[in-house]
């Protein structure tokens, strides 16, 4: 695996394999690499000739700087795993190289309703930073098609409005959330939790799973129904303190007033346990 510290490095070297690469496929992670990230990897090297892996833990999506300080940084042990799954580049830029100008953002892009609303509300200006960053990878990196996590969904959301927005070649594939045995999903924040939040941060799918199968069995038909399920189910455990469970349209993340429902539609939670802030999702067809 070669190890690109700078654009135009990765430049040079496309130019010397170009013709050996029929497509690039890319996965943007900020390392503490998981399962999660490797399925995106290997899901690259399935279609494309060259994968490419980047990490930069990006200071201008983190909305609270404490989080930014612990956030967990192991490239070693990162390195290790993207040579395994045989990634061909790590794309590995610091701060200057991606900030060359600081860190202002003067090409924000409005992204409405979709980067207002959940993760919007309760972290104010990470999209900002989060589309800022993606960009610039995007245009570093120069991928055919790109790999991102559905634990992220509105940031996936966000990022297909960002290709649309800035019409760029890019074929965006969101791949399936993993999952720990006791159905917490895989997340570089949950090396932060002890034991026994661990334990109790299985409880997010749990109410998540239990929602969607009251939602199944129409029991439950709005969104107000189904966040005070979730609120009723979560209260249990003084332990989880949750920022927000939404069922929401998956095109528009408008709330549902009402069923049947003609579009796929998805439940969002996020919640913090132990100090430590954990997101997570799931479709309902
Ligand atoms: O999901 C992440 O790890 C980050 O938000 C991303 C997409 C790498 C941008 O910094």
């Amino acid at each position: 695996m070669l190890i690109i510290k700078t654009i135009q490095e990765y430049r040079n070297q496309l130019v010397k394999t170009k013709k050996e690469h029929a497509t690039i496929g890319f996965a943007p992670t900020m390392g503490a690499l998981h399962e999660g990230h490797l399925s995106l990897i290997r899901r690259s090297k399935e279609v494309n000739s060259l994968s490419v892996c980047s990490i930069f833990v990006n200071p201008t999506q983190f909305n609270d700087p404490k989080d930014f300080e612990k956030y967990p940084q192991t490239i070693e042990a990162d390195i290790a795993l993207l040579v395994k799954e045989k990634c061909d580049i790590l794309f590995l830029p610091d701060v200057k190289e991606m900030y060359p100008d600081g860190m202002g953002n003067t090409g924000k892009i409005d992204f409405g309703f979709s980067a207002k609303t959940l993760e919007g509300e309760f972290r104010p200006g990470h999209f900002d930073g989060m589309a800022q960053i993606v960009e610039k990878l995007l245009l570093a990196v120069m991928p055919d098609n790109l790999y991102m996590g559905q634990k992220d969904f509105q940031q996936a959301m966000i990022v297909s409005l960002l290709i649309k927005k800035r019409k760029l070649p890019i074929h965006l594939e969101v791949c399936p959330i993993k999952r720990e045995k006791s159905g917490l999903a895989m997340s570089s924040r949950n090396t932060r939790l002890n034991a026994n939040d661990l334990l109790i941060a299985a409880e997010l799918y749990k109410t998540l799973k239990a929602v969607k199968s009251q939602i199944k069995k129409e029991q439950i038909t709005s969104t107000a129904q189904a966040e005070a399920a979730a609120q009723k189910r979560l209260q249990k455990f003084n332990s989880i303190k949750l920022e927000y469970f939404s069922w929401r349209k998956v095109t528009t993340l408008k709330p549902i007033a009402a069923t049947p429902l003609s579009e796929q539609s998805v439940l969002l939670i996020a919640a913090w346990i132990g100090g430590v802030r954990l997101i997570d999702n799931v479709l309902i067809d």
